[in-house]
């Protein structure tokens, strides 16, 4: 069998401790040292490849659009054989999108809205269907939640996922405890009869103490990269190509799945991966979920944004008005200017913004204020969008239902 290549052989997230100097897996994102997480090494340890200037330049010239600030910043800066869904694109052919949340915090902080955002505009640009697979299972399982917490806090997410503006008439949103079964469980199993113990253990670090409903988790994961998976909207589309988008820390799933799917006639699904969004504290991973002062969330006021912003965000600047002056700000640490690279537009004004206070004409407190009123503002928008989602708006993406106008 022809396995992905990676250099370290199949495994990648599995070998956790010892001699591997950082941990990135579904479960786990450690640097080394606890200083900043090396993309380079990990493109070569997983195998992926770089997103280079060029297929930027390709999908601003496919979609007659300009690039997402994620794809113009390097924000998704990996990919698996994207280069091949332009090719189904250009040759006038669809594809289909694939993403996902594990529900395990009633609030998404501004790291869980980046995947998001960005396949709303893969949607927009390319006009293609989109599933979004809730894995209330997952959550559950690990976050030991109660199925009907977990099932709770899916529904929540939706309405956040929901008001990132996708459109109904292309998304279909489901979670694992309600939509499992038929084809997708057939799936599934074919999946799980071609991954022996070993192999998910070399993958994702499993040890003989995990309950077997981690272990046999997996194959849930790996099937929406399948059309038929959803026959109510692929039925006869067998070969439609899927495309991921997600942070690059689930790269193992689809490693997985990507080695399973051509023994079992099915296409491999590509892959578009980002880098992890900083925690406020400095960039050494991602954020953590149990301390809330690490992120900005979706739910923050606006002064709990500036507080935020001005207490805890990681400042690059130097300990004296003298010095900065004199030095400038350190960017590479600098956490406001981070996050102005995901979420301020404007080019012009970020490159204006980074050589002033780089040059210590702009002090930390000016980048600050920038930063809180960008956050401010999006964080309102997305309340109000939020606000617009109700009950039946989630009943309504969640139907099990034929999307006809989906590639039109
Ligand atoms: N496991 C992911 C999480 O914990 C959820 C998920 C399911 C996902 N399917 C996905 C993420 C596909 C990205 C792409 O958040």
């Amino acid at each position: 069998m022809v396995e992905e290549p990676t250099k370290a052989g199949f495994a990648g997230g599995g070998d956790r401790k010892g001699e591997d100097e950082q941990v990135v897996n579904p479960w786990e994102v450690t640097a080394k040292d606890g200083g900043k997480i090396d993309y380079d090494k990990l493109i070569e340890k997983f195998g992926c490849q770089r997103l280079d200037e060029s297929l930027v330049r390709r999908v601003e010239r496919l979609t007659g659009r300009p690039a997402h600030v994620f794809l113009r910043r390097g924000v998704f800066f990996a990919h698996r054989d994207f280069n091949e869904i332009l090719d189904v694109y250009e040759r006038g052919e669809k594809f289909f999108l694939y993403t996902g949340r594990g529900p395990s915090s009633e609030a998404l902080h501004l790291g869980h809205l980046v995947p998001f955002m960005f396949t709303k505009y893969l949607q927009d640009a390319f006009k293609v269907p989109l599933v979004i697979q809730l894995t209330d299972d997952e959550k559950c399982m690990w976050k030991n939640l109660t199925v009907e917490e977990s099932k709770r806090l899916a529904r929540e997410n939706a309405k956040d996922i929901i008001a990132c503006g996708f459109d109904i008439t292309r998304t279909f949103v489901f979670s694992d405890f309600s939509y499992v079964g038929g084809a997708f469980y057939e799936n599934m199993v074919k999946v799980a009869k071609c991954v022996t113990f070993n192999k998910v253990v070399g993958i994702f670090g499993f040890t003989n103490e995990d309950h077997i409903g981690k272990i046999s988790f997996p194959p849930v994961q790996a099937v929406p990269s399948f059309p038929s998976s959803f026959p109510h909207l692929f039925s006869g589309k067998d070969n439609l190509r899927c495309l991921i988008p997600c942070a690059i820390d689930q790269d193992p799933y689809f490693r997985m799945t990507r080695d399973v799917a051509p023994r079992i006639g099915y296409q491999k699904p590509a892959l578009i991966e980002s880098s992890f969004f900083p925690a406020l504290q400095g960039e050494t991973g991602k954020m953590s979920a149990s301390d809330p002062n690490s992120a900005i969330y979706v739910t923050d006021s606006s002064k709990d944004i500036k507080n935020k912003v001005n207490r805890y965000a990681f400042s690059g600047g130097q300990d004296s008005i003298e010095n900065h002056r004199k030095y400038g700000a350190n960017l590479e640490v600098d956490i406001p200017v981070k996050y102005l690279g995901f979420f301020l537009e404007d080019d012009a004004e970020l490159d204006h913004i980074k050589k002033e206070y780089g040059a210590g004409r702009m002090l930390t407190g000016e980048v600050k204020k920038c930063l809180v009123e960008v956050l401010s503002e999006l964080v309102e928008r997305h309340r109000k969008a939020r606000a617009l989602v109700t009950d039946e708006v989630v009943d309504a993406f969640m139907a099990v239902r034929p999307l006809p106008q989906m590639f039109g």
